[in-house]
């Protein structure tokens, strides 16, 4: 899922006759275009965000773009304390996790991937109030300038902007990242980044003790996470009821657990079925359809061999005992959840592997 279709539209028009000389002048009418359309929004902390494809949902939540970025992203990943931390920030858009995490740590390594052209450019012309987002603004200037032929070198090279599928990048590029800022849209709008075979890929581009963080929590993501390998947690969020997810990588250290329900649901309902996407190509459309049959068919093989539980039932803990004892035991959650699979199901990696045979 892209940014709103109006705003992206009339964005195109102002990258068309931008030069780097004309920026004051863009900024006046761009800005002053997309208020009118109804397409940039003001969130409660005084910085902009624009709307979503689907008009009911806006790139950052209202409680604040600079605040989301804060705290369900920078702070969480502990970059302030790491010497030199390279980072990934995916689906990068207006730049704020960038701009925070240079405010945090003035020598971190950012690579910035977003696809679309469009929203990088409004970073130009917004203000986001630290000084750090000159930094980010001057790369995005270098990479439109550049793309017209204009010469144009930032003195910047800590940070790199490519502009391309996050699928595409991963697949290109070998680095092992102490924070991979998580920031796509919503699974259940368009679950491309939320797949079990690009989480491993980010897996594998984790440095040992790295963290992966996203504002969502939801199951099959989470569930995804677990069957890559890494040890899932989470901390309260600001604006949402649920928790952000912390994904980490070979911690050394005691990462605290999500919550009992969620630990539950991901180890024994068909909820926890992951998306798939092997060739990392599929369209957002494709990977939905396929999980939705797969799920009829994991229900009706569970039904059939009297391993069926609602996630309802799961939620109120209405599981064997021998299974919600397993949530006692002083285990990390991903630990927990292998679990209590490898003795319901039999087998700890039993949703992922159903969903690549497609039977049981
Ligand atoms: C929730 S917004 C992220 C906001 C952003 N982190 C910021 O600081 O402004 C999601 C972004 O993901 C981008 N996006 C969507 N699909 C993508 C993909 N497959 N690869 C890279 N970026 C993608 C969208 O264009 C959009 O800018």
């Amino acid at each position: 899922m892209l940014p709103n279709k109006k705003a992206l539209k009339i964005i195109e028009k102002y990258i068309k006759i931008y030069d780097g000389k004309n920026e004051d002048e863009i900024k006046r009418s761009l800005i002053k275009d997309l208020l009118k359309n109804d397409v940039l929004v003001k969130t409660k902390d005084g910085t902009f965000t624009l709307k979503a494809e689907s008009e009911d949902e806006l790139m950052h939540s209202n409680v604040g773009a600079l605040t989301e970025s804060i705290y369900k992203f920078v702070e969480p990943s502990n970059i302030a304390s790491i010497k030199q931390p390279k980072i990934l920030d995916l689906c990068s858009g207006l730049g704020y996790n960038a701009t925070t995490a240079l405010h945090y740590n003035k020598n971190a390594h950012i690579d910035m991937v977003e696809v679309c052209e469009e929203v990088l450019f409004l970073t130009l012309f917004l203000d986001i109030p630290y000084k750090e987002h000159e930094i980010i603004k001057d790369k995005v200037r270098e990479y439109f300038l550049n793309k017209k032929g204009i010469e144009y070198a930032s003195n910047f090279d800590n940070v790199h902007v490519y502009v391309m599928d996050a699928r595409e990048f991963i697949c290109k590029k070998k680095t092992d990242y102490h924070a991979i800022f998580h920031d796509a849209f919503s699974p259940k709008r368009d679950p491309t980044l939320y797949t079990y075979d690009f989480l491993e890929m980010l897996f594998f581009n984790t440095k040992k003790g790295g963290v992966l963080i996203s504002y969502s929590s939801s199951i099959p993501f989470r569930s995804a996470l677990v069957d890559c390998g890494f040890e899932i947690s989470e901390k309260e969020s600001v604006g949402r009821k649920r928790g952000i997810t912390l994904a980490y990588k070979c911690p050394n250290f005691d990462v605290d657990r999500v919550n009992r329900t969620d630990e539950r649901v991901i180890a024994l309902s068909t909820t926890a079925l992951p998306y798939r996407d092997e060739s990392l190509s599929l369209s957002s459309l494709e990977i939905e359809n396929f999980r939705r049959e797969l799920r009829k068919q994991l229900k009706d093989d569970l039904i059939r061999i009297d391993k069926f539980i609602s996630t309802k039932r799961i939620k109120k803990g209405k599981v064997p005992d021998y299974i919600i004892n397993i949530q006692e035991e002083a285990l990390s959650s991903s630990k927990v959840i292998k679990k209590m699979r490898s003795e319901f199901f039999g087998d700890e990696k039993f949703f992922i592997k159903f969903s690549s045979n497609g039977c049981l």
